[in-house]
């Protein structure tokens, strides 16, 4: 209803009111349109027509910006050139390019169509790109389209890079700040020279650089139909673009600040969202850690050298590294190879297609300049050889274990002596002299020692490169907490105890203490834990860092003020703060986080103990998913399996989880099911009561959406702030969730579409699982307790955490 009021509003109203249009998408030959007149592309998408910018200023511009959200300008024709006190308009020249011109007829722009055009037509089209074409010409040629020319926003199915037909390097431009269209100093486009990549720069110089081949730039697929397309044809075309599904709206935009976002346009929610930012703080500042240097950072960055080499200077590692040995390309000298990397920037190196790591490294040792090499693998192109030659620079750690590339980096053949089989024999000769070293080494997980060439026969144990630097000393978790006070405690989770804390540079912390030592070994724990910190959602809790001390080990996490969803939901005063509109937005918020779990991060993620009191809420009430992962972290596996330890919380559990310890995505699904009816109801599932039946939440749910009284189920607290039809709507969603076969319940991705379509026809729910209170008790014959195992007759354990 909302929805349709503002299609109204947006699509028939305004543009009533406002400007006129000239009936058509196009402008033909000996037309024009004057400054209070509009183009709409065919299908009501995009606008063309005059802006004033700043908004009561006397500048004037011709741009393109979406019907119905004039603000949003996605092209500017007349950047550096304004209309200043006076009118304008756009017409045809002679030679039928499209021309802006003032009062006086003086041409501020112009479209520049080399050719000259007999019947020229402008037409705006409905993907907001304004082409010119010859009327008589069959062909689909475009004499020219505002795409090639872009401004601070790439649109889907515009291309960024380079194509030989036009000979245009396509990029994006800043406005010069946020009322002022001019060219800014900030540019996003990607090199035509090396491998592909995209490129941050103020300037000409490179201030963020991002993965070669785009691997990581848009790898986590931030999903929803956003499908990106990459071409590498160094004779024809290289180029970025990118689609997404017809009905929505999304764009790429490089603000005056240079950071580069991607808005979602949420028509439930009617705002943009920013799906994905391309940040260029730490590491990936491009010369943070200058040539032969190596970026690693978790929670600050920190520098370090290539393999072969040591810092010029250990104050300021801007400027880079030197050889330690710098007998290069002498009999004996070979390469290491530096696992998990970001590569180099490689614009202006050598790239040869078709070149397996063999011949690749056989290409580097032809020349003594050759400084590293190492292939990738690309789509549709094959095995792609890199040989670098001028610098080694912006090279850092990839935070996500195992998905970086292998760099083999050019070194004396001093530094190839201790080679691996060597390292570990050296490891046991040594142990007994320097064990504390080696200790300390290890602990700080490091696999690598490797030996410092020195004058004498000394041999000196080095601390290689950390990793990451997730990893907190105890001392400073200490402090933090003011040594785990009682009074720093805010929390007593499944998982162990949560405390607060402050770290030195103010940031307030969560500290989670866990309860139980996980089965594996240390580096696969901080593998995990590793990985887990890789996942970033606006709806998940952030994972800092961890440490590891004694029998303990801590998880460090954002602190959210305003505690768990159960908190509110479940308390008879706290729930009133939350209205209709408040819950609906928690609901979609989950939704997202957990279908980023499920299906856009790069593995799938089971959370296995989704709950109100693992919603936390920020500052502004929005939700955040928090303990996911846990069972990555203790070490079980991911993918659908039968599981010999079931960890999970009554009233949440599906239950063929319970019964038969089977889990998959759909677990999650019901869980969240149950969330959904807790929100709506302002119930607990468990310990539900009812005086006219046994059943629980969802069995009363159920009872109700079958006798046609669903909307008795919806807290009194709300009482008139919904609309009917979007109340059912949810409750049926919620109702599929829970369904008994996960078969039938949805997944996420369909979860999401449903909320976020109302006119997508939903299933009717078939029974629900587990909805009769005592048929769980009986069923896995289990006590009420805070923290109970108990044993069923096939031998799988199931551990119960009571809600909080
Ligand atoms: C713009 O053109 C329309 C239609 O030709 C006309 O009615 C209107 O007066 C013009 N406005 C200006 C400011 O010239
Ligand atoms: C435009 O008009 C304003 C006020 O009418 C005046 O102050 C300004 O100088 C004019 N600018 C130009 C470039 O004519
Ligand atoms: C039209 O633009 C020209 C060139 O910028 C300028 O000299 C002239 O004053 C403008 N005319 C009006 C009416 O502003
Ligand atoms: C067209 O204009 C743009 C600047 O607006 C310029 O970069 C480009 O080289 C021009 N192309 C031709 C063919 O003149
Ligand atoms: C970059 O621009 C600055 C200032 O405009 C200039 O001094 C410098 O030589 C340029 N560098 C390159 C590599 O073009
Ligand atoms: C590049 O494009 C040209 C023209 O379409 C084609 O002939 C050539 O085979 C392509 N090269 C590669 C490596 O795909
Ligand atoms: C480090 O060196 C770079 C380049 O030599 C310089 O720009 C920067 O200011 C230095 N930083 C510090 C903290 O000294
Ligand atoms: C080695 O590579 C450099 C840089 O590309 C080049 O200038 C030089 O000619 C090459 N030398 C040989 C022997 O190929
Ligand atoms: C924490 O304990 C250490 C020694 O156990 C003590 O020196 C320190 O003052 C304590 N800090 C606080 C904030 O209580
Ligand atoms: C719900 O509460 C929020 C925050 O208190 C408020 O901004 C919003 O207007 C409320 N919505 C309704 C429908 O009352
Ligand atoms: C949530 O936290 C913010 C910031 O601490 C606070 O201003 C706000 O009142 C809290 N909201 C509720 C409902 O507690
Ligand atoms: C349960 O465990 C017992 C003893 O460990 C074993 O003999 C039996 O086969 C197990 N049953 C099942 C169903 O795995």
């Amino acid at each position: 209803m909302k929805n349709l009021l503002s299609f109204l509003f947006f699509f028939i109203l305004i543009p009533l009111f406002s400007r006129k249009s000239i009936a058509d998408d196009s402008l033909r030959k000996r037309q024009s349109i004057n400054d209070t007149q509009v183009i709409i592309s065919a299908s009501q998408k995009f606008e063309l027509g005059f802006f004033n910018e700043p908004k009561a200023s006397n500048l004037k511009y011709l741009g393109i910006w979406y019907k119905g959200i004039p603000d949003v300008v996605v092209w500017v024709a007349n950047r550096d050139n304004p209309i200043v006190n006076s009118s304008a308009s756009l017409t045809f020249s002679e030679d039928g390019n499209l021309v802006l011109i003032n009062q006086t007829g003086s041409h501020l722009w112009s479209s520049n169509s080399t050719r000259s055009i007999r019947n020229p037509v402008g037409q705006l089209l409905d993907t907001g790109n304004l082409v010119l074409r010859d009327s008589n010409s069959k062909s689909k040629y475009y004499e020219w389209q505002s795409f090639d020319y872009p401004s601070d926003t790439l649109l889907p199915g515009m291309k960024l890079g380079w194509d030989s037909r036009t000979g245009l390097n396509r990029k994006l431009t800043s406005w010069t700040s946020p009322d002022n269209p001019s060219l800014g100093e900030f540019s996003f486009s990607i090199n035509t020279n090396g491998l592909p990549q995209f490129l941050v720069s103020k300037g000409n110089k490179t201030m963020y650089r991002g993965w070669p081949w785009f691997d990581h730039d848009f790898g986590q697929g931030y999903g929803n139909g956003f499908d990106y397309n990459l071409v590498f044809n160094t004779s024809m075309e290289i180029s970025f673009s990118y689609r997404y599904s017809e009905n929505s709206r999304t764009r790429i935009v490089m603000d005056s600040s240079g950071s580069i976002y991607r808005y979602v346009w949420s028509d439930v929610e009617e705002e943009w969202h920013k799906e994905f930012t391309f940040d260029g703080a730490g590491c990936n500042d491009y010369d943070l850690c200058g040539n032969f240097g190596i970026c690693s950072s978790v929670v600050t960055a920190s520098c370090d050298c290539l393999y072969g080499f040591k810092p010029i200077s250990t104050q300021n590692f801007s400027n880079g590294c030197i050889r330690k040995d710098p007998e290069i390309c002498k009999a004996g000298d070979g390469f290491k190879v530096m696992s998990n990397v970001k590569w180099p920037d490689s614009t202006g190196d050598l790239v040869k297609m078709k070149l397996d790591i063999q011949d690749c490294k056989a290409e580097c040792l032809k020349n003594c300049s050759c400084l590293a090499y190492g292939t990738v693998e690309i789509p549709k192109i094959g095995n792609v050889c890199v040989n670098w030659f001028h610098k080694l620079i912006d090279v850092r750690y990839v935070r996500e274990v195992g998905s970086g590339d292998d760099l083999y980096v050019r070194v004396a053949a001093s530094e190839l002596e201790w080679d691996d089989e060597k390292r570990s024999v050296a490891v046991v000769v040594v142990v007994p002299i320097v064990s504390v070293i080696i200790f300390l080494a290890l602990v700080s997980g490091c696999c690598l020692i490797r030996r410092r060439a020195s004058g004498n026969d000394l041999v000196v144990i080095e601390l290689p490169i950390q990793e990451n630097n997730l990893e907190m000393p105890i001392t400073v978790l200490e402090a933090a907490t003011e040594n785990f006070s009682i009074s720093n405690k805010i929390g007593e989770g499944g998982f162990g105890l949560v405390y607060k804390g402050k770290l030195p540079s103010g940031q307030e912390i969560a500290v989670k203490k866990l309860a139980e030592r996980s089965g594996q070994g240390l580096q696969e724990f901080k593998n995990e834990v590793i990985f887990i910190s890789q996942l970033q959602h606006r709806n998940l809790v952030k994972l800092l860092g961890f440490c590891i001390h004694e029998e303990d080990i801590l998880l460090i996490y954002e602190y959210l003020p305003n505690k768990s969803l159960d908190c509110f939901l479940f308390d008879d005063q706290r729930r009133s703060i939350l209205n209709w509109s408040m819950r609906i937005d928690i609901i979609i918020g989950i939704t997202r986080g957990l279908l980023y779990l499920h299906q856009d991060s790069r593995l799938r993620i089971i959370h296995r103990d989704l709950k109100a009191a693992n919603i936390l809420l920020d500052s502004g009430m929005k939700p955040k998913i928090s303990d996911f992962g846990m069972a990555r972290i203790f070490g079980e596996d991911q993918t659908e399996t039968k599981t010999k330890r079931v960890v999970g919380t009554y009233g949440y559990m599906p239950p063929e989880y319970v019964i038969d310890g089977y889990f998959s995505v759909k677990s999650d699904v019901f869980s969240f099911g149950v969330v959904v009816l807790e929100i709506i109801s302002g119930k607990k599932n468990k310990g539900f009561l009812h005086p006219e039946h046994q059943l629980n939440l969802l069995g009363h749910a159920w009872k109700l959406w079958n006798e046609g009284r669903a909307l008795e189920l919806i807290d009194v607290m709300l009482e008139d702030q919904f609309d009917k039809y979007e109340a059912l709507r949810y409750i049926n969603i919620g109702l599929l969730c829970v369904q008994r076969r996960p078969e039938e319940r949805p997944s996420m991705s369909t979860v999401f579409s449903m909320l976020e379509n109302e006119k997508m026809q939903l299933r009717l729910p078939q029974r629900p699982g587990f909805y009769e209170e005592r048929f769980i008790v009986s069923d896995i014959n289990s006590s009420s307790g805070d923290q109970q195992t108990s044993s069923s007759n096939n031998n799988v354990t199931v551990t119960l955490l009571h809600g909080r």
